[in-house]
């Protein structure tokens, strides 16, 4: 059985149909890959399965055959499905510790202090924040290091499932290549992760499985290669079909 599945979810705006009929699903410890092209649906798409900052207005999500659409955000954070953002957010006036101590601490009443406090360095240790940025206030850290924060925040709440938004975005080439090695790490602690991200090599590198979105609808699915030959998938990244030179 699929640990998530998407079962037929759409979001309006008022007339904007941002996500439109999409179902996909995602099986225990895959690196599945969500493309599309800017304003395709992407981020709505992972706001309305996280219920972060809303639900879907129709359509099923369900996470190891439970339910989970019309739950709030904590509930589903608690039942094991964490995300990051497209822009790095962070408690800025708090230091990186701190913040993965929310993760680590976040929906588990009882938890050992001394626990929270594993949780949180070994998730940092993790993402390759090392023990001296520890005390560091993240509204201080460079773009790069305040992703690898938000990411260990997630990585702390110990998720079974986790939801990375545009994680390669801003960055420069060796800081990509430095997150497709601790994505690859934390998918190998046993954590199934669905990517959305608008560099395609970036995905192509890390996913078992493809899915191009393109107006809220999905445009193609399926092996990476083959969804990136798909035509339709061509024209809408390219916006025509070209011959090769
Ligand atoms: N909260 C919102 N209110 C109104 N329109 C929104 C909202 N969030 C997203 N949209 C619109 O929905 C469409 C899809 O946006 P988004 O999911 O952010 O796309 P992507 O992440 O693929 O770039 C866009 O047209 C965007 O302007
Ligand atoms: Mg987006």
């Amino acid at each position: 059985m699929a640990l998530l599945e998407i079962e037929a979810v759409s979001k309006a705006f008022g007339s904007l149909k941002a996500v439109d009929d999409v179902s996909f699903s995602v099986g225990a410890g895959e690196i599945f890959g969500i493309a599309g092209p800017n304003g395709s649906g992407k981020s709505t798409l992972f706001n309305i399965v996280t219920g972060i900052p809303f639900g879907p207005d129709r359509g099923r999500v369900r996470l190891d055959g439970t339910e989970i659409q019309a739950r709030t955000g904590d509930a589903i954070a608690r039942l094991g499905l964490a995300r990051t953002f497209q822009r790095e957010t962070s408690f800025d006036g708090l230091t990186v510790f701190e913040n993965a101590l929310i993760g680590a601490g976040f929906g588990k009443p009882g938890r050992p202090a001394r626990v929270i406090r594993e949780a949180a360095a070994e998730a940092l240790d993790v993402v390759g924040l090392p023990d001296g940025a520890f005390g560091r206030l993240a509204g201080e850290l460079s773009v790069y290091e305040r992703k690898c924060l938000m990411l260990a925040t997630a990585v702390a709440m110990q998720p079974r499932v986790l939801l990375l938004d545009e994680p390669a975005s801003s960055l420069t080439k060796p800081e990509i290549e430095a997150s497709i090695g601790l994505i690859r790490r934390i998918a190998a602690r046993g954590v199934t992760i669905v990517l959305i991200e608008h560099v395609l090599t970036f995905l192509m590198t890390l996913s078992q499985h493809l899915l191009v979105l393109n107006n809220g609808r999905v445009l193609a699915a399926g092996a990476p290669e083959a969804v990136i030959a798909d035509p339709r998938v061509v024209e809408a990244y390219l916006g025509t079909r070209r011959a090769r030179p």
